[in-house]
């Protein structure tokens, strides 16, 4: 449990007993799903479910079409806002930072671990763009497998994982009467900034 009247001095492993937590604790098929806020040049934001997929002290780590909506709008625009909710045990984590390229390496290995159906369905889909028909998609799947027959389903150049850098980390625990706790970490040239805030 984490102590928000003394709370710890670096977030990187309060976030990591949160995400062990939310999958050991919660009955949730995605205990790691976690929602992406973009916004592109005209300053509109789009949200949407991602999965986390690494977190160390670098940054928040997830795996998408480069070309899709989030992919164009963290072209022009490489920030992002992260938040986790999980509604059992009454927490959420908010994370706001840059966002930056996993090298080709680490991508490589996070996609050779995927299902073939997934990688398959990495090169089929043009995600974010006009669907003709399920057909179309279906053809575009079939015409891949036909593609890497017989061989390992390379990763696409345009499918890669982007980081989140933490600039500001924030905890919310639910609590009896409303008074709930929460905390801001913000990242400074002299380490961690610790705001508690009202909730
Ligand atoms: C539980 C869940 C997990 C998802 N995980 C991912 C993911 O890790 N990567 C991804 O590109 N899309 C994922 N999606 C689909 C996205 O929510 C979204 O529809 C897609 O990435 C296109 O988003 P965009 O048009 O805003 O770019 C997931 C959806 C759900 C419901």
């Amino acid at each position: 449990m984490m102590d928000f009247a003394n709370p710890p001095s670096d977030p990187v492993p309060a976030c990591e007993a949160w995400f062990r937590e939310a999958a050991d604790l919660t009955s949730l098929p995605n205990p790691n799903a976690m929602t992406v806020a973009t916004a592109g040049a005209d300053g509109r934001p789009s949200a949407r479910i991602l999965l986390l997929k690494g977190f160390d002290a670098r940054g928040a780590v997830f795996y998408t079409n480069s070309e899709s909506r989030k992919g164009l709008e963290l072209a022009m625009n490489p920030r992002a806002s992260l938040l986790f909710h999980w509604d059992e045990l009454e927490r959420q984590i908010r994370i706001e930072g840059a966002v930056t390229h996993v090298d080709e390496a680490e991508s490589d290995a996070y996609f050779a671990t995927r299902s073939r159906e997934s990688q398959l369905g990495a090169w089929a889909s043009q995600q974010s763009r006009p669907c003709p028909s399920r057909e179309d998609f279906k053809q575009a799947y079939a015409d891949m497998e036909l593609r890497f027959e017989g061989g390992d389903v390379p990763r696409p150049p345009h499918w890669y994982g982007y980081r989140v850098a933490l600039e500001t980390v924030e905890f919310w625990q639910g609590r009896d009467a409303r008074l709930h706790d929460r905390v801001l970490y913000r990242a400074g040239p002299e380490g961690w900034d610790i705001q508690p805030l009202y909730p």
